[in-house]
């Protein structure tokens, strides 16, 4: 290539792991000599990092992919990346359907976009869809936050649940040690780095594949040993973790949660149906009783906790009953944030091709009912916060009022209070609650004597 400048955008879709994919993907362009630019059609390597979740998600990548690759027939130089999980879910096909594409790599090959680039600018199209043992991260993310990290501890998910691409198109699970993330973290913290998020599609199976971990019959690399192992990183104030699975969600963990001063008290743990049987068809592998049980042992522990997750409505075979039996949970847990989906059949995943699929209208009626319970529920718990001096750490400022900054609760509620960014950024300011809405807060910032 010329010396020329050399710019790359990434537009990121889907989950946290898309977005901590493209962060490193990111540091991987920067390492080479790219430049940021804001302005994908001023990019000459352009990354969409995409995800296949629903349907929705998928077609979204085609729309966008349509007029870039118009440009590439003006600009012959523009380099095409496609990354991430309909990249591996359709592979070579996405080359018939987009010939201009130059690079469709799955999320197993995020690490090695350099090697990969270097092949395309050698002049070849390169599909990397092949699984692979993922690479230690070495690379240096260019993060979006600089107050919040987040830091894979599991890729993949060895789980089979009926209506769920990520197994497909995220691989076997793969833990990376202890200390390889305990090392990130210190490298994080260094930079100045107050919160991480502990990432993986199923966090509970963190550690099981790793050598020796079952000697004794125990797993001794579990989540909860983890978060013992770098609790005290120095410099890190907040640690987070996503996303639990109910079926291997243990009282260690929640006692750890409930110990350890820097573990948040919020937990994103998603039910997807308040129905035995349905919770059976999509092999999740527990009742919802159990789920029930864990939130009551959480709040024994933890009465303030909070707890987010995720639900599906109109999964094949679900009859009103059932959907019924899902309300009772969203009235009864009382979630402080659930995301709702109705459900998407996908490509390769069992229920996608049962018989006894439920109407587009239903699914729609369903899931505007459920969210119209979801923001009743979330503005009753948020009333607990008025009047309450919250700890907030800030991150950036408010974008709609910029004398304004915004940060979040231990809890994750998004807060905003009048300050000087500049000032506060990184801080952990204690914040007097003067304004409550379903999911966000607004307060005051309490004068520090000393400070
Ligand atoms: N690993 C997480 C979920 C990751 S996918 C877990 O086990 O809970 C994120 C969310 O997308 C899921 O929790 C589910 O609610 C939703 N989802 C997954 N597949 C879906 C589908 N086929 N249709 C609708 N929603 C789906
Ligand atoms: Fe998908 Fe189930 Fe794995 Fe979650 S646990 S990523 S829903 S297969
Ligand atoms: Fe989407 Fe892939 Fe995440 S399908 S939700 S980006 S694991």
């Amino acid at each position: 290539m010329t010396n020329k400048q050399r710019l790359y955008n990434i537009t990121t879709f889907g989950c946290q792991m898309n977005k901590a994919d493209s962060e490193r993907m990111a540091g991987i362009l920067e390492t080479m000599g790219f430049q940021f630019t804001e302005d994908a059609d001023q990019a000459n390597v352009l990354v969409y990092n995409t995800c296949t979740i629903r349907d929705n998600a998928e077609q979204k990548v085609y729309s966008y992919l349509g007029r870039q690759a118009k440009r590439k027939h003006k600009e012959p130089d523009l380099t095409l990346v496609v990354a991430g999980c309909v990249a591996q879910q359709e592979g070579e096909k996405l080359l018939r359907r987009v010939p201009e594409l130059d690079l469709v790599m799955g999320p197993q090959h995020a690490n090695r976009l350099d090697s990969l680039l270097e092949d395309v600018f050698n002049g070849s199209q390169v599909v990397a869809t092949e699984p692979v043992h993922i690479y230690e991260d070495i690379t240096k993310p260019r993060r979006e936050s600089n107050v919040s990290a987040w830091v894979n501890i599991i890729y993949g998910c060895n789980e089979r649940c009926s209506y769920c691409v990520v197994p497909n198109v995220r691989g076997v699970e793969q833990s990376r040690t202890p200390e390889a993330i305990k090392a990130e973290i210190e490298e994080i913290a260094r930079q100045g780095f107050k919160e991480v998020t502990l990432l993986g599609q199923n966090i509970d199976a963190y550690g099981r594949d790793l050598p020796g971990s079952t000697e004794s019959g125990r797993n001794k690399h579990t989540l909860t040993d983890l978060l013992y192992y770098i609790h005290d990183v120095e410099g890190i104030e907040r640690i987070r973790f996503a996303t639990s699975h109910p079926r291997y969600f243990t009282e260690r963990l929640i006692k750890a949660c409930h110990d350890l001063p820097k573990v948040c008290e919020h937990f994103h743990i998603p039910f997807q149906s308040g129905d035995n049987d349905i919770l059976k068809a999509m092999k999740r592998g527990y009742t919802q009783e159990r789920y029930r049980s864990i939130i009551t042992k959480i709040r024994e522990y933890m009465p303030d906790a909070s707890i987010s997750a995720d639900v599906i409505v109109g999964f094949p075979g679900e009859t009103e009953e059932q959907f019924q039996n899902t309300m009772s949970v969203v009235e009864d847990i009382g979630f402080d944030q659930l995301n709702t989906a109705a459900y998407s059949p996908r490509p390769n995943t069992p229920a996608a091709i049962w018989e006894n699929q439920v109407s587009e209208e239903e699914k729609s009626d369903r899931l505007q009912r459920v969210n119209h319970l979801v923001s009743i529920k979330a503005a009753e718990r948020s009333q607990r916060y008025f009047d309450r001096v919250e700890q907030v750490l800030v991150e950036d400022a408010n974008r709609k009022d910029t004398t304004q900054v915004m940060g979040r609760t231990a809890g994750n509620r998004l807060t905003f209070f009048p300050g000087d960014i500049n000032e506060l950024k990184g801080k952990i300011v204690p914040v007097k609650i003067t304004q409550v809405r379903p999911f966000s807060l607004t307060g005051e910032a309490l004068t520090l004597v000393n400070s």
